[in-house]
């Protein structure tokens, strides 16, 4: 098998910036070079170093100006709300009837789930993420659109079909229970480590289950647990939500313990948003190991709420965390834009997450909240060579402003809070190039 290898300013993350010493947490090389066969990097480090291992080496990609890291990790989003990016938003459960609903109801059509699910596709990788954990809708079609489309990049992806079978409107509810589990079953067994593809069980919420489908999703979790099954749902967004949840579930202590009761919580079980949390829910969630998405710019939309990474980073009882981007209450598909609000959104409680953490949060730490840090999302032997390259000089502000700024992280922080759209100069998935912007800004009016 021929080898490929890319080479540049070089960064990844080995350890976790918010419980260790940041300088034990990463490895930053000014000249770097990864080197990649059969779709997994076999070789990472320096280049001087590196380089004379593999004299055949011929296939080299170079950048200049860039940042080589892990591709990026959007840990909470919905494929299937990306038609109604920017729909008015004035509380969670109007937005949801008003907008959210209909939109996916369109996607019984599988014409209509392909094309969106190519579009979704293209505005991930054209920002560098490589890795996502989505939300497909109720229908069998919205599923295997998704699926179908990440298998021809083969990307490592996590979806699966949407679990809703009350309060909310005929066109997008389950017509049973059982055949909402007979269904997803039947998706979890055809596309769960098809490829490089993974399965997640999904109820919406614990408002859009019955205490039936949520006991039987439990027990398809836990029947499927040692497979590497996910499960995948909101928690704790909006004090509506919560205050609706006590008056469907008035018998549990809280709304993560509603999840609990039904078998729902564990390692893999992903939990969106998290902003309005009891201590005592952080100690359950801690306890059971589960991951949680911050998606600051969902939460500025809808007025929500903000998650506190200081209470969830609590030294006793860590909760692993990454980054989601919600689309659609999230307003974009950038990972770093995420980034940009989650700044703003810990500065308003005098909290400073600063970019170090914050890439770490966008590679690694997204990758160990989904539970495949042994996989994906750093650029070392033995993980899969998933890439991304930020341009460190993506506008002419950009680039006169890093003039000012020597250190990496001080020119990640530059980029993050410029809050661009065009920060991503090529994307990697498993060792092949998937996209690759062109560089040439050219405007009419220059001499
Ligand atoms: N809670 C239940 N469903 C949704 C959704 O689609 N988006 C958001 N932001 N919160 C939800
Ligand atoms: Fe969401």
């Amino acid at each position: 098998m021929p080898l490929k290898s890319v080479r540049g300013q070089m960064l990844s993350f080995k350890d976790d910036p918010f419980l260790k010493p940041a300088s034990e947490c990463y490895d930053h090389y000014q000249d770097g070079l990864i080197v990649i066969r059969d779709g997994k990097i076999i070789d990472a480090g320096d280049y001087s170093i590196v380089a004379p291992r593999y004299p055949q080496l011929n296939d080299i990609d170079t950048y200049s100006d860039a940042l080589i890291m892990p591709g990026l990790i959007d840990c909470h989003t919905h494929y299937v709300q990306s038609p109604m990016l920017g729909s008015f938003g004035d509380t969670l459960l109007n937005w949801l009837n008003r907008y959210t609903y209909p939109t996916e109801s369109m996607f019984r059509d599988k014409g209509v789930a392909d094309e969106v699910a190519r579009m979704f596709f293209r505005q991930l990788l054209e920002h560098g993420t490589t890795t996502a954990n989505v939300f497909a809708t109720t229908f069998e079609t919205s599923v295997e659109a998704f699926f179908e489309e990440s298998e021809r990049y083969n990307t490592r992806m996590i979806s699966g079909k949407v679990l809703q079978d009350r309060n909310l409107p005929d066109s997008l509810k389950d017509e049973s229970t059982e055949g909402s589990i007979l269904l997803s079953e039947r998706l979890l067994n055809k596309w769960h480590r098809r490829g490089r593809q993974l399965y997640a069980i999904i109820p919406r919420f614990a408002p859009t289950s019955t205490p039936e489908q949520l006991r039987l999703a439990g027990e398809l979790y836990r029947s499927n647990m040692d497979k590497g099954v996910y499960v995948h749902t909101h928690l704790d967004e909006a004090q509506s939500e919560i205050d609706w949840v006590r008056q469907l579930y008035p018998s549990h202590p809280n709304y993560t313990e509603v999840y609990g009761h039904f078998g729902l919580l564990g390692r893999r079980s992903i939990m969106a948003h998290c902003c309005i949390v009891q201590e005592d829910e952080w100690e359950t969630l801690h306890r059971c190991g589960c991951g949680v998405a911050h998606c600051p710019s969902s939460n500025l939309f809808l007025g929500d709420g903000e998650f506190k990474y200081w209470e969830a980073k609590e030294k006793s009882r860590p909760i692993r965390f990454g980054i989601g981007t919600d689309v659609g209450a999230g307003t974009n598909f950038s990972v770093p834009r995420q980034l940009s609000e989650a700044y703003k959104v810990a500065m308003l409680h005098s909290h400073n997450l600063d970019a170090l953490r914050s890439f770490y949060l966008a590679t690694r730490g997204g990758a160990e909240t989904l539970c495949l840090g042994d996989t994906i999302g750093s650029l070392a032997p033995g993980y899969e060579a998933d890439i991304a390259v930020i341009d460190l000089k993506p506008s002419e502000y950009a680039e006169w402003r890093m003039r000012f700024s020597d250190d990496i992280f001080e020119k990640l922080f530059v980029i993050m809070t410029l809050g661009l759209d065009n920060i991503n100069l090529a994307t990697y998935v498993a060792g092949r190039k998937v996209y690759d912007r062109m560089r040439d800004r050219k405007f009419m009016y220059a001499s």
